[in-house]
């Protein structure tokens, strides 16, 4: 079997694994979460609100392919298993059913902001231990923290 090995040291790819795990699973939640409200929105916003969600569908699934394929280059392996996700999520969960637009709003404002502190918090902790894998995170984090201004203005 093949063995990758990265450029980091052990100790630096153990704590930039960890930040890439956590950002994945943020990721891929936020990208279920959203196709949730997405498809189950009602109100008189819906369509405004139908396109702005899947802004951010999108924007998750580019960057969770990217941390994950990091992952994999510095020799840790990423795990996007739904039971994991399901496991280690940090997001707030949706009803099930109808969804009224104010309040997916709300939703996916406090979601985009826990995602935006955690990233900040990925970007100090990746700061020495692998910068490469520090710009990838600022780069999400500025599509994160976009998103999260249009939905506050959207409140
Ligand atoms: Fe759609």
């Amino acid at each position: 079997m093949a063995t990758i090995k990265g450029p980091l040291s052990d100790d630096a790819r153990n704590t930039v694994a960890e930040c890439l795990q956590g950002a994945l699973v943020d990721l891929i939640d936020l990208s279920l979460v959203a196709k949730q409200a997405h498809w189950n929105l009602v109100g008189s916003h819906f369509r405004s609100v139908h396109l702005q969600l899947d802004q951010v569908v999108q924007l998750a699934r580019t960057h969770m392919d990217t941390l994950a394929e990091r992952a994999v280059a510095i020799g840790a392996n990423p795990d996007g298993r739904a039971a994991t996700i399901a496991k280690s999520t940090k997001l707030a969960q949706l009803e099930s059913g109808w969804l009224e637009d104010g309040k997916v709003v709300a939703t996916i404002t406090d979601v985009l902001g826990g995602i935006s502190k955690r990233l900040y918090e990925r970007i100090q902790q990746t700061e020495e231990a692998d910068p490469v894998t520090q710009d990838l995170l600022i780069a999400v984090a500025q599509d994160v923290d976009k998103q999260h201004w249009m939905f506050q203005a959207m409140s």
